[in-house]
């Protein structure tokens, strides 16, 4: 009977482009789809975006823009990132497709029938962001405060479809009880667990506040609760365009955030249209940076791609993989760190992974006739296949952490076994048989890791693979490679050797990496980095950054303008703005096309030159001073800039000017 393997992403908000945080999820997911392919499973890995909701109403309301052309807008972003970190999901599905829509509508109509919705009204606390409601209880500890993104609740007042999800309780415990793995890790199904036991009330799965949803079948005044309309992705997904049905039940990854939606609505739901519930829900941890959840809304995120690129054009994407897989235990949260990485990269990818093919390429230019293997080569061997049933498990068990240990430590003992059999004095002493006996045991572990580490850094694996000259991995068979049986070099095959996997990196570089992916200093960091020689005349004193460049710079000298009276100043209608929106102009290389909240009724558009000193996702959520009274500026094919924003410029860099503190846009500067 053929395994099939079915894992799913949750659908990412659009409202946000890909992050590290997001990636954290998709990259999981994309590595235990590798890792079931390459055991010969039938695989099916999705994922997608999720585009209705009030949210995304507004911003692109705010934007002047149509909903659908925005969403196509920023599901193509997500759509085209995964591939550029190595992920190939099998499908990647919108929820404003006609296919999902039909089908979540099917779904609804399943359940209604079965007499599980019916109408009422609703009133609550409801946090926009979340696209989700909360009790009162479940804000004490930030109250009127999302406890999520620390925003405000809204409250809501509307005619409402409900879903009887208080007909489940009893329903939900009991299939809990019988599936003891059915959520993880067990810590999250116990809060799960006791969730459901306090009692669960009616859902309300329909809006008439808002029409950018999916429409409920037989009442289009309504249209449907986003989690609901978001959750049947998994299915509608398996629908159409072709009938996929047979990879049902899914194993779901989401972060903890979510679990709820997916360990009790979403079985309830699943249960009310008699479908058959999901194999297992992992709930992940968070990716923290500086020990804050990475989110678009605390504007504290990293763009993995520019990440990955800034690492190795060659390798920075495997690098990436590797150290989100390895650096975070599955289902705990982790703090981002680019000194980690960077040291991980070194020690771990470079000193131990890419020293050992270098070990081995100069001792297997020639194929030569290996000697009878002795104690060491049996011992390694062994350890070897030892290792290949020990990653299997680890994977089995979600736990891709666990997997990339097991195969880094039968690295490190090949690598002891190169230093305790030493064939460089067999090798000068001409004994080329034992060289040729110690090295290969040595090529089955690098063959053997070309497979094993495939599912998390399939661009190094192939690598790998092209120095021993072997054939690559062709990922679109099903072909069982897990090597369970030790692989044998067929005779004759002569290693191609090439490039180092890992090149040691510059200082410069390590520098340059470590100033463009920490977090900026905090004022308190100021002080704290002043000399310790630097007299301390009270406990506030701040002492003034080091300036960056280590040559003084000479500035050039400076025309003096016309004096103009204070009336004329006053005529600047200058105010803080907050960049909303922000993406490059095609075929202007220096032009960045952002939207500027100025506190007017929708953002302005404003066509600035600052391509060359800040990427999108730099510029995105800054506070900058905006110029609003300029005359419009035509850049030709519709792109017309409403306002200036002021910058400071010198040889060396190009700098917005910002604010103290938090002023709400469209504060008057003066
Ligand atoms: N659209 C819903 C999911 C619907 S699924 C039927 C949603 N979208 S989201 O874009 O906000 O989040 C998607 C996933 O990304 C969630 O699992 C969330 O936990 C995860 N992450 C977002 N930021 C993250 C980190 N900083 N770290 C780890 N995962 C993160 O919720």
């Amino acid at each position: 009977m053929t395994n099939r393997f079915y894992v799913t992403t949750p659908i990412y908000y659009i409202n946000d482009v890909p992050h590290l945080g997001t990636a954290y999820t998709t990259i999981a997911a994309d590595v235990l789809a590798r890792y079931h392919r390459l055991r010969g499973d039938e695989t099916r890995f999705l994922t997608g975006t999720d585009e209705h909701g009030l949210k995304i109403q507004r911003v692109a309301a705010e934007q002047g823009l149509d909903p659908q052309v925005y969403a196509d807008g920023l599901s193509a972003k997500f759509r085209a990132a995964w591939p550029r970190l190595g992920c190939a999901p099998d499908d990647f599905i919108r929820t404003t497709e006609e296919r999902h829509m039909r089908g979540a509508q099917k779904l609804w109509s399943t359940i209604k029938d079965a007499g599980h919705i019916y109408l009422g009204h609703y009133e609550g606390l409801y946090c926009v962001a979340c696209e989700a409601y909360y009790t009162e209880k479940e804000l004490a500890l930030t109250p009127g405060l999302c406890p999520v993104h620390k925003t405000p609740v809204e409250t809501v007042k509307e005619e409402s479809y409900f879903f009887k999800l208080s007909a489940f309780q009893d329903k939900l415990l009991a299939y809990y009880e019988a599936h003891p793995d059915f959520v993880r890790p067990a810590g999250r199904f116990n809060e799960v667990k006791s969730f459901v036991k306090e009692g669960l009330q009616d859902l309300s799965v329909s809006r008439t506040t808002f029409n950018w949803g999916v429409p409920v079948p037989g009442d289009d005044r309504h249209v449907m609760y986003v989690w609901f309309d978001a959750l049947s992705n998994y299915m509608t997904s398996l629908s159409a365009p072709e009938d996929n049905t047979r990879f049902w039940p899914a194993i779901h990854f989401v972060g903890k955030d979510i679990l709820r939606f997916h360990a009790i609505f979403w079985p309830a739901f699943l249960m009310a249209a008699g479908i058959e519930l999901p194999k297992q829900i992992f709930a992940h941890g968070f990716l923290t940076y500086c020990g804050e959840k990475m989110s678009k809304t605390l504007r504290n995120t990293i763009s993995p791609v520019e990440l990955a690129e800034a690492i190795s054009p060659t390798v920075g994407v495997d690098t990436v993989r590797y150290c989100l897989m390895r650096a975070i235990a599955f289902g705990q949260d982790g703090d981002f760190a680019i000194k980690d990485v960077l040291q991980r990269y070194e020690s771990e990818l470079g000193n131990n992974l890419g020293n050992l093919l270098n070990r081995v390429k100069p001792f297997t230019k020639e194929v030569l006739p290996a000697g009878e293997p002795g104690q060491p080569e049996a011992d390694l061997l062994q350890a070897v296949t030892r290792t290949v049933d020990a990653a299997a498990k680890a994977f089995d068990d979600l736990n891709p952490t666990g997997a990339i240990t097991i195969i880094f430590e039968v690295l490190t003992l090949a690598n002891t076994y190169i230093n305790d059999t030493a064939p460089w004095i067999a090798h000068k002493k001409g004994d080329l048989k034992r060289v040729a006996t110690i090295m290969s045991p040595l090529l089955v572990v690098l063959e053997v890791a070309s497979v094993l580490l495939a599912p998390v850094m399939p661009q190094v694996a192939a690598r790998v693979r092209e120095q021993l000259a072997l054939a690559p991995i062709d990922w679109s068979k099903h072909e069982a490679l897990w090597p369970f049986t030790l692989p044998v070099r067929p005779e004759g095959l002569v290693v191609k050797g090439g490039d180092q996997l890992f090149p040691r990196m510059e200082p410069e570089k390590i520098e340059a990496l470590i100033k463009a992916f920490s977090p900026p200093p905090k004022s308190t960091d100021v002080t704290e980095a002043a000399p310790a020689t630097t007299p301390s005349t009270t406990e506030t004193t701040v002492t003034a950054a080091p300036a960056e460049a280590t040559e003084p710079r000479v500035r050039a000298p400076i025309e003096a303008m016309p004096t103009i009276s204070y009336e004329d100043f006053a005529r600047l209608d200058l105010r803080v703005g907050i960049v909303v929106a922000a993406e490059k102009v095609k075929k202007k290389d220096k032009l960045l096309d952002l939207r500027v909240d100025t506190g007017d009724a929708a953002p302005r558009r404003i066509v600035a030159g600052l391509a060359a000193a800040y990427t999108p996702e730099q510029i995105l959520g800054k506070r900058v001073v905006v110029l609003c009274n300029l005359a419009p500026r035509d850049f030709g094919k519709g792109l017309v800039s409403e306002g200036m924003i002021l910058a400071a410029s010198d040889e060396a860099s190009l700098k917005v000017l910002g604010v103290d503190g938090e002023k709400i846009a469209g504060a008057k500067v003066s």
